[in-house]
């Protein structure tokens, strides 16, 4: 039989495992393989897919992911719901490392990135609200639940890297109204958009990036460290995401396709 998944965690730096006594899957996809084998297990009755975002032993940088393959993998399992907690800078003095956020908005500032999956035709979905708000308000109740305090609400600046930025740009950053900054929020969100999926995100503040007042140079020591002391919060909050994220999709999400001629049978 075909392995199945209805919802999807992608994990990020430092969440390399989510679900205990998974199946592995290798899924190959038109764009190739996905960062790793998805792993697949049942938690709390829902059929649930996990996927590192940089592969299990972090060979992948942000640039270099492969983003497409990754989302059309989860798609062509049955997944319709993505969760996808990530490491972030903080643009905000009052963002220290430690501090949970659930993103509303993002801007992009990739550049080089294979973002769409249609390259022919006119694809043009609806981005105005990147993330899912069933979503994001059951990653807000389970932090809630757990007495994580989480933000509700934040744009995320998603830098190409694989540098830090400069604090000039930081402090650009910040001027423009990023909340936080990170290197892997785009293309992954729109991507999941144009498979008509659900997808929110948890962001953990890791550091205080370079142009916040007072901020040092961020280091990629301190990024992975701060993830570390803070996974098991992250996996747990993410476990009770799991169980109690509605099945019922009555947000516009599976709806973005709606009257688009797509040119391409969707997994
Ligand atoms: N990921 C974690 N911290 C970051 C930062 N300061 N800039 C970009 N990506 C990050």
């Amino acid at each position: 039989m075909n392995p199945t998944a209805e919802l999807a965690v992608i994990g990020g730096s430092g969440l390399y495992a989510l679900l205990d006594g998974a199946t592995e899957h290798e899924v190959e996809t038109p764009y190739g393989a996905p960062s790793d084998p998805v792993t697949i297990a049942e938690v709390g009755g829902r059929r649930v897919a996990f996927l590192p975002r940089h592969g299990r032993d972090h060979r992948y940088p942000p640039h270099l992911i492969p983003y497409r393959a990754n989302l059309w993998a989860l798609r062509s399992l049955g997944v319709r719901q993505v969760l996808a907690p990530c490491a972030v800078g903080g643009l905000r003095p009052e963002l220290g490392p430690g501090t949970f956020v659930v993103p509303d908005q993002l801007i992009d500032r990739t550049g080089g990135r294979a973002q769409t999956y249609y390259d022919r035709g006119a694809v043009h979905v609806s981005f105005a609200d990147p993330y899912c708000p069933n979503g994001r308000r059951t990653l807000l109740a389970a932090a809630a639940g757990r007495e994580i305090p989480a933000v509700d609400g934040g744009t995320v600046v998603v830098v190409e890297g694989p540098r830090f930025s400069t604090r000039a740009e930081s402090r650009w950053f910040t001027s423009i109204g990023g909340t936080v900054v990170n290197m892997t929020g785009h293309p992954e969100a729109v991507l999941a958009r144009e498979l008509a999926l659900c997808y929110s995100s948890i962001a953990l503040v890791t550091d205080l990036d370079a142009g916040v007042a007072g901020g040092h140079a961020v280091t990629q020591e301190e990024v992975f460290r701060v993830f570390g002391e803070n996974t098991d919060r992250l996996r747990g909050l993410l476990l009770d995401a799991i169980t109690t994220l509605p099945t019922e999709r009555d947000c516009a999400c599976g709806r973005a396709l709606d009257g688009i001629a797509v040119p391409l049978t969707l997994p």
